[in-house]
């Protein structure tokens, strides 16, 4: 596949086709916006996991990102343990605040039932495991009806690139508002390339002829417009993923300086669990200030494990309590 044309924001969604609810979906968020600003809550808006781009319109094969939701899904637990209401808009059947700890791959809830059913033959390991099981089951339910009773959680969910910027920027436009209230913390992981509609296949692209040939277009940067345009004052994070280590700082801040928001937390791909850098842009005098945030890697797959999110999101409520103040 080799690049070829860059869409402008403005050029993008006058040809790519809005998703068939959207005006549905922004009215429920319009609605939960209202709601949290009566309450006088600060809300943020998390994306998380990876957007799709497809090859044909009927569609049997899509190129997707790597994500599995980890980031954004447990950000927004912490967020809202803090007190924050949370528009959590994710990659469909991406990991979710609370069920992420009972998800099919890394903690099958089977497995949690089968532990139970341990039964009167259970030795002393076996019990201990499941009462433990029980107390962690018994934290999350608590704190998940924590936040059905208050109603601050609002889920919206896109598959494809499209979905995604024609959410993200409704829903930005939206929570605009709120204004100096409102974060936007942007971990999904959005694909760079897409197929513009005018040039897909209508059907199953055939394999009869061989070598598959595919010319994509850039899909638009949409920090900026959403920075000048869909966002009044928000504070906006957003998250660099690369594989070389050495590379975070110097993206991190060249998209400090194209978008100018506020901060960007760079991540390596194999050790953004444990370690995360912050990089942000002081006016007086202009110059970076990166500041790394580390955790002990866990011993072992334990239940009980510090999350670095925890740290991220105390450090983000701190930073943007600060904004707010400057106002
Ligand atoms: O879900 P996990 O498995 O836990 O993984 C989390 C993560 C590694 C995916 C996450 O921490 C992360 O780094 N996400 C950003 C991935 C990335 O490098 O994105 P990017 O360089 O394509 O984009 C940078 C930022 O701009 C992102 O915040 C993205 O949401 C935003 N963006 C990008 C392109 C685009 N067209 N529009 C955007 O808004």
């Amino acid at each position: 596949m080799s690049e070829s044309a860059s869409f402008s924001a403005e050029a993008y969604f006058a040809t790519q086709p809005a998703p068939q609810l959207l005006a549905q979906e922004i009215a429920g968020v319009k609605e939960f916006v209202a709601r949290q600003a009566a309450q006088n809550r600060n809300v943020v808006l998390v994306t998380s996991g990876g957007t799709t781009v497809p090859l044909e319109l009927n569609v049997v094969r899509f190129l997707d990102n790597f994500s599995a939701g980890t980031r954004g899904a447990t950000s927004a637990e912490y967020f809202l343990k803090a007190g924050y209401a949370v528009i959590f808009m994710h990659r469909q059947f991406s990991l979710q605040p609370f069920s992420r700890h009972y998800s099919h791959s890394t903690n099958p809830f089977l497995d949690f039932l089968a532990l139970e059913g341990d039964g009167p033959g259970a030795d002393t390991v076996g019990i201990t495991a499941a009462k433990r099981a029980d107390e962690d089951l018994l934290a999350v339910l608590t704190a998940y009806k924590r936040v059905q009773t208050a109603g601050t959680l609002h889920t919206l969910t896109f598959v494809t690139v499209d979905d995604y910027l024609w959410l993200l920027r409704a829903v930005s436009q939206e929570l605009s508002v709120l204004r100096r209230r409102a974060m936007y913390y942007l971990a999904a992981a959005v694909s760079d390339f897409f197929l513009p509609r005018q040039k897909m296949s209508e059907h199953k692209i055939q394999s009869g002829k061989g070598s598959l040939h595919i010319e994509m277009d850039q899909v638009p940067k949409v920090l900026k417009p959403m920075v000048e345009e869909w966002t009044r004052d928000g504070y906006i994070v957003s998250f660099k993923l690369e594989t070389d280590q050495r590379l975070l700082i110097p993206k991190a801040r060249a998209a400090l300086e194209r978008y100018g928001h506020q901060v960007v937390i760079g991540n390596e791909l194999h050790s953004r669990k444990v370690q995360v850098v912050f990089v942000e842009r002081k006016r007086k005098p202009m110059t970076f200030v990166e500041s790394w945030l580390r955790i002990a890697p866990a011993p072992s797959a334990a239940i009980h494990v510090k999350e670095i999110e925890e740290d991220i999101v105390a450090e983000l409520l701190r930073r943007h309590e600060a904004w707010i103040g400057e106002a």
